[in-house]
């Protein structure tokens, strides 16, 4: 049992490295879809756009995204693969004066505190020794009157037959992510575990949960 732990722990470790990362993205020539995460959509389209950090940006669509609509956004990502990608659909769309680009490990160079008008962090899924350092550095680079919104996958997705990590601990609810924030800086807007239809890898209809926790900072 131990033994089967420790293993767990290497794997959601080398889940926050480069080279996992990079080697990730060298496998294809698109990883994800190139569309905005609908949680993002459904919960900043009516903000008004001011500046955004982007973490965990991959190839740039949620980046892309907020840069169309107005805000000035720096999309930070751990592997640079990922990145020149993001860079090249940036320059594609028109966008790139609305954009910085930044390869950076949160889990060790936290962002410069007090700075965004926004700090969205889409499906990043640490190693549990790591995550809550890590997400409370996102908060604090939120300016008063900003908005965090962290979007994972919720823990009942290991009851489908869904790809999940299976590291106990890596994947959240909103009310952990929530229990990260000082209840007297933080208003929650949303705390929820919101449903999406997805496919598994043998194609068939599946639908999972997104852990969506969106707050104000006072
Ligand atoms: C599951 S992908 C999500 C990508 C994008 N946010 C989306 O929803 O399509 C996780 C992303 O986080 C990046 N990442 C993982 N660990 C990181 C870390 N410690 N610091 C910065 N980025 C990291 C990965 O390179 C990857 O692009």
């Amino acid at each position: 049992m131990g033994g089967v732990l420790r293993r767990n722990d290497a794997i959601s470790q080398a889940m926050s490295d480069a080279t996992f990362w990079d080697e990730r993205y060298r496998s294809a020539d698109a990883i994800w879809s190139g569309d905005p995460n609908p949680q993002l959509v459904a919960e900043i389209s009516a903000l008004v756009p001011g500046t955004a950090l982007d973490v965990g940006c991959g190839e740039g669509a949620d980046t892309l995204w907020l840069a169309e609509r107005g805000w000035h956004v720096t999309g930070i990502d751990i592997s640079v693969v990922a990145l020149e990608r993001a860079h090249k659909a940036a320059v594609t769309a028109g966008v790139i004066e609305r954009v910085v680009w930044q390869q950076a490990d949160i889990t060790t160079a936290p962002p410069p505190e007090l700075t965004y008008d926004l700090v969205s962090a889409q499906f990043i899924h640490l190693a549990p020794a790591l995550r809550d350092a890590a997400f409370r550095g996102l908060a604090a680079a939120v300016k008063p009157g900003g908005t965090l919104l962290v979007v994972g996958h919720h823990p009942s997705d290991l009851e489908t037959t869904v790809r999940r990590p299976r590291m106990p601990g890596v994947l959240y609810t909103a009310a952990d992510i929530a229990a990260l924030l000082a209840a007297n800086e933080w208003d929650i807007v949303t705390g929820a575990a919101r449903p999406r239809s997805a496919t598994d890898s043998e194609s068939r209809a599946v639908t999972v949960h997104d852990a969506v926790l969106r707050a104000r900072r006072r």
